[in-house]
């Protein structure tokens, strides 16, 4: 069954994502969470370290893998998606080092799925969504099949991923990326969406078909999707279950 709520504002749509998480963290606290990146989950990120500050969850007995991680970038950049999280989630909680999982294009790529299963599977996963409809780095195109593995960004990306560099060229031009089948392998699947660049987005991966061209639009058949948006990114009105 997938859920579909539309909230006022960005604050809104993270109070209820942080909500989500938290309830997943207390009712599991082994589980096995996939985060994304980029500025959509960093309202949540927020609320997490609040409620962890609070004694409302905690982190220590979790497991997290990312979604992706840029190919290119020197170690500890800050745009790395690493850093990223470091510097928004796990700088401020108690999880584990050795608990943090990310893709690596190092070692065989498709290792990170086998490395999912053995620990049992992702329980909940975080999704953004990418104007052109990406879901992790799964650019339009990607086989619904696809494993974790090297791809090449969409130009479209890299010109949306270009505001946190100094200049278009330095963005990087290939990265790691959990599979769209990974992903839908995830017995819970949270996607967040705000602002009105994602309108067109949000609309064609719930509402059109389910095609490759269209990656997001795989969720539609998933059994257990949340879907949190803003009024902007819900400007074109996505029913409320489907
Ligand atoms: C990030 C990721 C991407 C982003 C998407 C939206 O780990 O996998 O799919 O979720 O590009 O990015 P923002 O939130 O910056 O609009």
């Amino acid at each position: 069954m997938t859920f579909i709520q539309s909230h006022y504002d960005y604050e809104g749509l993270s109070d209820f994502a942080a909500y989500v998480v938290s309830n997943q963290i207390k009712y599991k606290p082994t589980s096995l969470i996939g985060f994304a990146t980029g500025s959509t989950p960093v309202g949540l990120y927020k609320r997490l370290v609040k409620r962890y500050d609070e004694g409302d969850i905690s982190f220590d007995q979790l497991t997290t893998v990312n979604l992706d991680e840029y190919i290119g970038l020197p170690d500890g950049h800050e745009q790395s998606y690493s850093a990223f999280m470091q510097h928004h989630l796990f700088d401020h909680v108690n999880i584990r080092p050795e608990s943090i999982h990310f893709p690596s294009a190092d070692s065989e790529p498709s290792n990170f799925d086998l490395m999912i299963q053995q620990k049992g599977g992702i329980d909940l996963q975080i999704l953004g969504l990418g104007t052109n409809g990406h879901i992790g780095f799964n650019e339009p195109g990607s086989s619904f099949d696809s494993l974790t593995r090297v791809v090449d960004l969409a130009s479209s990306t890299i010109q949306d991923n270009a505001r946190f560099f100094d200049h278009i060229d330095d963005v990087p031009t290939q990265a790691v990326t959990m599979g769209i089948k990974t992903i839908m392998n995830a017995r819970k699947i949270l996607l967040l969406a705000s602002g009105a660049s994602k309108a067109d987005a949000v609309f064609s991966c719930l509402s059109g078909p389910e095609t490759e061209d269209v990656p997001g639009s795989c969720l539609q058949s998933h059994p257990e999707l949340t879907v949190l948006l803003d009024d902007e990114a819900n400007k074109y009105y996505v029913d409320s279950m489907i």
